[in-house]
């Protein structure tokens, strides 16, 4: 098992409760897309999985660790190096390079010797030029972050989730600044490397088209709590209206009548 929620909440401080009754597990190597509305708990549950949020109810294990609100820092520390993420707004410190920015990815898992001699001087330099080459921005390794436009940035974020080749990879809309046939390759790759090397992904993704074509589980959620967990095959049209119906920009449909070109190419 990769990770198991148990009747997981997460109350904010301010009392907001942005999820409630999440009850969700996956095995090892299992991929997985999250779809539903804006505010619906996407970034919520996956920060959560990534032990950013610590659950306020519930119980929750994550790559065999058990996650409580009173984890010791050094298991919490050692747990987080083994996990990846793509983030929906890219942490990156714009005024370091992209290589250092991709060798970041491993930080954790080097001895504090290496990872300081690494913010001085990039220690592998192949490695993260073979991770670039994977998103196609190999000749930006030695560029400041802060060239980039922000579909090569979020494309920084991926090659360092591939670098850091984590068991557990969470991809918040991890292509929703790039253009369609981009975003399509770019959740093939992630979809491949989460296969080939046996780790379990979770993406949220906005684009309803590319979640069902690239992805054989589908969660939906809304207001905090998980609405389905379907193979795809089985998100019908009447599911996805009722995910979406209200929402502030209207339900997929409108995609579905009029396929963008990622939909065209389809992931399988
Ligand atoms: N730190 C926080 N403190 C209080 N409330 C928060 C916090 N973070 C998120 N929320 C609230 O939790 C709810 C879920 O937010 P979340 O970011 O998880 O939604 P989302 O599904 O990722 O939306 P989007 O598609 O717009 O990214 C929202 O109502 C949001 O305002
Ligand atoms: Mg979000």
């Amino acid at each position: 098992m990769s990770f198991a929620l148990d009747d997981v909440g997460l109350t904010h401080s301010n009392g907001f409760t942005a999820l409630s009754g999440i009850t969700l597990s996956a095995a090892q190597g299992e991929s997985i897309a999250l779809i539903g509305p804006s505010g619906a708990g996407k970034t919520s549950l996956l920060n959560t999985l990534g032990t950013g949020h610590l659950p306020t109810a519930g119980r929750m294990t994550v790559l065999g660790q058990p996650v409580t609100a009173s984890i010791p820092a050094k298991p919490l520390k050692a747990l987080r190096s083994r996990i990846g993420t793509v983030y929906q707004a890219t942490p990156v410190p714009l005024r370091q390079r992209v290589v250092t920015t991709v060798l970041a990815g491993r930080l954790g898992q080097w001895p504090l010797w290496k990872a300081l001699a690494s913010l001085a001087y990039p220690q592998d330099i192949a490695g993260a030029r073979e991770a670039l080459e994977r998103v196609q921005l190999q000749d930006k390794l030695f560029a400041r972050c802060d060239q980039l436009s922000g579909g090569q940035l979020q494309r920084v974020g991926i090659a360092r989730v591939l670098y850091q080749q984590a068991e557990l990879i969470l991809a918040d809309e991890p292509v929703s600044a790039l253009d369609p046939a981009l975003a399509l390759a770019t959740v093939q790759l992630l979809v491949q490397e989460a296969a080939a090397r046996r780790a379990t992904l979770v993406a949220s993704l906005h684009a309803v088209d590319l979640a069902l074509s690239c992805f054989s589980r589908i969660v939906g959620i809304r207001g905090g709590r998980i609405v389905f967990d379907l193979p795809a095959a089985q998100v019908s049209e009447a599911r996805l209206q009722a995910l979406y119906a209200g929402a502030p920009n209207g339900s997929p449909s409108s995609r579905t009548q009029a396929p963008e070109p990622a939909s065209v190419m389809a992931c399988r």
